[in-house]
């Protein structure tokens, strides 16, 4: 049952109608009663990414980041389980935890010392006889998300309900296995936030056609090379692609080894709503993806490899974050650039420009293996993407 949903259509139309094969509204990035909505409707019932499991090593090891728009606490209690808790203390709702992440033996909270252990429960309080007779310390435990592991990746949900994880990684799946272990660490993040909707993060992701026109870096290296566009099924979306050796030194400006060619194939992927995982070259970059308003979001990138990394390669898998796909990148600047831009320009409407195309390679797609597989330059990924924001966005009035 949804509570406190704000406008679910306008007018006639109905929020999920703007979403259409092929086209979408300019509204959906700039409307706040929609970003509300999708608060409900998508952030509150998907499974989230909220961290790796490396990030937890100890019981008393905490961090806080955000599912949608709430605040949470990810914690590791004495028993070693993972918590995922609302991070908001049950007197008087102030945000319990304010550091980014330690370890503690309690969560205490600043502003009347209610105290908190890591299974959610309110230990003690001071001065308890105040609060009456009828006063239970356990009628007073934090709000806590549904949490399940894949790959070494901790999803978490506030839905009551949610499909099996494994159910909604779906197709994903096979992918992942590819690109993780469960042994993997996080060994460097970073962190920022643009002026922008969180959908353009997820459609650029799966943009293969402004890699050529965009990044004029790669576009001049000659390393970019035909791919696919995959729609997964469940909202996520895959690109993949082999890369040649890139000319002259423009590889080495990039953080790679010039000499080699990656054999593998080059892979980023999106797990609607909020995941990306991008595996170029050496680099495993996962990003979680927090929308804080309806035209701002925040990025957490954590780079990820093995234990037993030599240190020449895990420089390079570091060095390629930073150099390529971090804010600073030769990539990533470009794409958080256009994060702004679109935004910016969506702002502009009038009658006749309100639908924007989303139909390159729409007539020649194809269906394999249960999965429709476009060429990489089309939008066959992102249109996946939507079909899922439509679905989810169809809540009852
Ligand atoms: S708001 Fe947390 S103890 Fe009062
Ligand atoms: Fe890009």
């Amino acid at each position: 049952m949804l509570t406190n949903v704000p406008k679910k259509s306008f007018g006639d139309v109905p929020i999920a109608e703007l979403v259409q094969p092929g086209r979408v509204h300019r509204r959906i990035y700039t409307d706040a009663a929609i970003y509300d909505l999708e608060q409900e409707a998508i952030w509150r019932r998907s499974w989230l990414l909220v961290g790796h499991i490396s990030e937890l090593k100890k019981p008393g090891d905490f961090l806080t980041r955000a599912m949608g728009r709430q605040p949470i606490i990810l914690c590791r209690d004495k028993d070693d389980i993972l918590h995922v808790f609302l991070n908001s203390c049950r007197h008087r709702g102030a945000k319990l935890c304010r550091e980014k992440l330690g370890n503690a033996p309690r969560l205490n909270c600043i502003y009347h010392a209610w105290s908190f252990d890591f299974t959610g429960k309110l230990r003690s309080v001071p001065e308890p006889e105040g609060y009456g007779p009828e006063f239970r310390l356990e009628d007073f435990s934090l709000f806590e998300a549904r949490v399940d592991t894949y790959q070494g990746l901790v999803f978490a949900t506030l839905d009551p309900n949610p499909m099996p994880l494994p159910e909604f990684l779906g197709n994903s799946k096979e992918y992942l296995d590819m690109a993780l272990s469960s042994d993997m660490e996080v060994f460097g993040s970073q962190e920022y936030q643009f002026d922008g909707n969180w959908k353009f993060h997820m459609e650029n992701t799966l943009d293969g056609l402004h890699g050529s026109y965009l990044h004029l870096l790669f576009a001049r290296s000659g390393m970019l090379t035909a791919g696919h566009s995959i729609d997964l099924g469940n909202g996520h979306g895959l690109l993949e692609w082999k890369t040649s050796k890139a000319k002259g030194d423009l590889g080495k400006t990039m953080g790679l080894d010039a000499t080699e060619a990656s054999p593998e194939k080059n892979r980023v992927m999106i797990l609607f709503p909020n995941m990306a995982l991008i595996t170029i070259n050496d680099l495993i970059n996962l990003r979680i993806l927090s929308p804080i308003s309806v035209g701002r979001s925040s990025i957490t990138a954590l780079a990820l490899g093995k234990p037993g990394d030599d240190p020449e390669l895990r420089q390079r898998r570091g060095l390629q974050l930073s150099a390529t796909q971090g804010p600073a990148g030769s990539a990533g600047a470009d794409d958080i650039e256009i994060y702004e831009v679109n935004q910016e320009g969506c702002e502009a409407t009038a009658p006749g420009i309100e639908w924007l195309e989303l139909s390159r390679g729409l007539d020649r797609q194809i269906e394999k293996g249960g999965l429709i597989v476009g060429d990489l330059n089309d939008e066959t990924a992102i249109r996946g993407c939507y079909v899922q924001w439509r679905e989810m966005m169809r809540v009852p009035s």
